[in-house]
C-alpha cells in the first residue's frame, strides 16, 4: 500500500532486479551506472526548475537530508511545519511534523521548529464556519501570528506534505498551497515539499506539486519510488544543492545499484503502462462511488480523493461530526472477512480509512473493491 506502486512482483521489475543482483550490490561512495541513471531520470521527470538529486534509503532519511540542506545553506535554522504533518520518526523529522503520536513519550524534541495550522477543512477549529476560501485565508494569515509568537528571528524554511497522509488524507485548498508558497518566497525562505507519499502518479499526476502553481526548492521522495525495494531521494535546485560543501551529504546504502535499478524500472513501468493516467481515471471512479455510498450511509462523513489517494472519514452523525473510530475499525474487520485488506484506521481520531491501491489496479478490480467496501460498511453500520 503506497509502496508497491507497480504491483507485487511485476515481471519486468523482478527481471531487472535479478539481473542487477548478478552484477553488483553496493559501491558506497562510488558512482555506478544505475545510481547516475536514476538521478538523471529523476531530474528529467520532475518539473524543469529541479535539476539535482541526492539518493538515500527511507522517507525519513530524505526528510532529514532536506532539513540539513536547508539549514546548511541558510543563515537561519528555524523551519515552520504544520499541525498533523508526518515526515518520519527520527527526532528531526518528528520535530518537524505535527503528529503527537510520533512525539509523546520520546522525550524532548529538537528545537528550531515552529508549527502552524493546516487547513483541515472538516475539523480544524480555525476552519469551522468558513467557506473553503475563507478557511484557506485564515490559515495563511495565521502564519504571521506564528512567526510573531514563536520565532527567534532565525527562519530559514517551511516544510509541508502536499496532502497530509497520516493525519487522514487531508487535501488542502489550492489557494492555501499556492498562498503558502508565495508567503515563503516573499520572505526568502526555502520551501520543502514532502512528496514521500504523494509522488509517482499517486494523485493522478506524476508529482503532486504539478496540481499547483508552485516551485518547491527541495522535494523529498520515497515509498513508491523503489516500488518495494527501499529507495528515497531529495531532488532540488542546483542553487541549493551546489551551495552545499563537498562531502557534507552522504549515505552508505543510498543510491545502491539494486535499489537504483528497482526505482528506475518502476518509473519506466509507470511511464510505459500509463499508470499516472490510470490513477486519475480510477480515482474518479472511486470518488463517484464513495459519493453514492455516502448518500445511503451518511456515517461516511467526509470523502477526500486525489487520484488513487483517498481518506474516508467516518462519523456517528454527520451534523455533530463526532468521530466514529469503532465503526471505522468494524468496517476494516468486515472488509477483511470478505477478502479486502484495508489498513488499520488512520487520522487524528482513528476514524479514517485510507484508500491507496497499487497504481496498476484495473477497472474490474476497482469495482470489486468498492462492492466489498460497500457491503462491509453496511454490515458494520448494522452492528453499531
Ligand atoms: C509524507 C511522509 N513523509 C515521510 C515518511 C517517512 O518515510 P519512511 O517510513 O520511509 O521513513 C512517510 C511515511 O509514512 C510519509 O508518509
Amino acid at each position: 500500500m503506497l509502496v508497491t506502486n507497480v504491483g507485487h512482483c511485476h515481471p519486468r521489475y523482478v527481471e531487472a532486479v535479478k539481473a542487477q543482483c548478478d552484477k553488483l550490490f553496493n559501491c558506497y561512495d562510488f558512482v555506478t551506472e544505475p545510481r547516475a541513471e536514476l538521478a538523471k531520470k529523476l531530474v528529467e521527470i520532475t518539473p524543469d526548475h529541479i535539476d539535482k538529486a541526492f539518493l538515500v534509503t527511507t522517507g525519513t532519511d530524505a526528510t532529514e537530508a532536506a532539513i540539513r540542506m536547508t539549514r546548511r545553506v541558510s543563515p537561519g535554522y528555524e523551519i515552520i511545519g504544520f499541525d498533523g504533518a508526518f515526515h518520519g520518526r527520527t527526532y528531526g523529522a518528528a520535530s518537524a511534523g505535527g503528529m503527537m503520536g510520533s512525539k509523546a513519550g520520546y522525550g524532548p524534541m529538537t528545537p528550531g521548529f515552529l508549527h502552524a495550522p493546516f487547513p483541515y477543512l472538516y475539523r480544524a477549529p480555525i476552519c469551522q464556519g468558513k467557506t473553503e476560501e475563507e478557511a484557506s485565508q485564515a490559515c495563511l494569515e495565521y502564519l504571521d501570528w506564528v512567526v510573531d509568537r514563536q520565532s527567534a528571528g532565525a527562519l530559514c524554511g517551511v516544510i509541508t506534505e502536499p496532502y497530509q497522509g497520516g493525519a487522514g488524507g487531508i487535501i488542502p485548498p489550492k489557494s492555501w498551497m499556492e498562498g503558502l508558497y508565495k508567503w515563503c518566497k516573499d520572505r526568502g525562505l526555502i520551501f520543502i515539499l514532502d512528496e514521500v507519499q504523494s509522488s509517482f502518479g499517486r494523485t493522478g499526476k506524476m508529482f503532486c506539486m504539478e496540481h499547483w502553481d508552485i516551485k518547491p526548492d527541495l522535494v523529498t521522495l520515497g515509498k513508491g519510488l523503489g516500488s518495494g525495494i527501499p529507495c528515497s531521494a531529495v531532488v532540488g535546485t542546483s542553487e541549493i544543492m551546489d551551495a552545499l560543501p563537498a562531502g557534507s551529504m552522504g549515505s552508505t546504502n543510498g543510491g545502491n545499484p539494486i535499489s537504483s535499478i528497482a526505482a528506475l524500472t518502476a518509473i519506466e513501468i509507470i511511464e510505459d503502462e500509463g499508470l499516472v493516467e490510470n490513477a486519475a481515471k480510477m480515482g474518479d471512479l472511486f470518488e463517484a462511488r464513495f459519493k453514492a455510498i455516502q448518500e445511503r450511509m451518511p456515517q461516511l462523513g467526509d470523502i477526500r480523493v486525489m487520484g488513487l489517494m483517498g481518506g474516508l472519514e467516518f462519523v456517528t452523525d454527520p451534523e455533530t461530526r463526532e468521530p466514529a473510530p469503532d465503526l471505522t475499525r468494524a468496517i476494516t474487520e468486515e472488509a477483511l472477512k470478505r477478502g479486502l485488506i484495508m489498513i488499520a484506521p488512520i487520522g487524528l481520531f482513528k476514524n479514517v480509512i485510507r484508500v491507496a491501491p497499487p497504481l496498476v489496479i484495473t477497472e474490474a478490480e476497482a469495482k470489486e473493491t468498492l462492492d466489498i467496501f460497500e457491503e462491509a460498511m453496511e454490515a458494520a453500520v448494522a452492528k453499531m
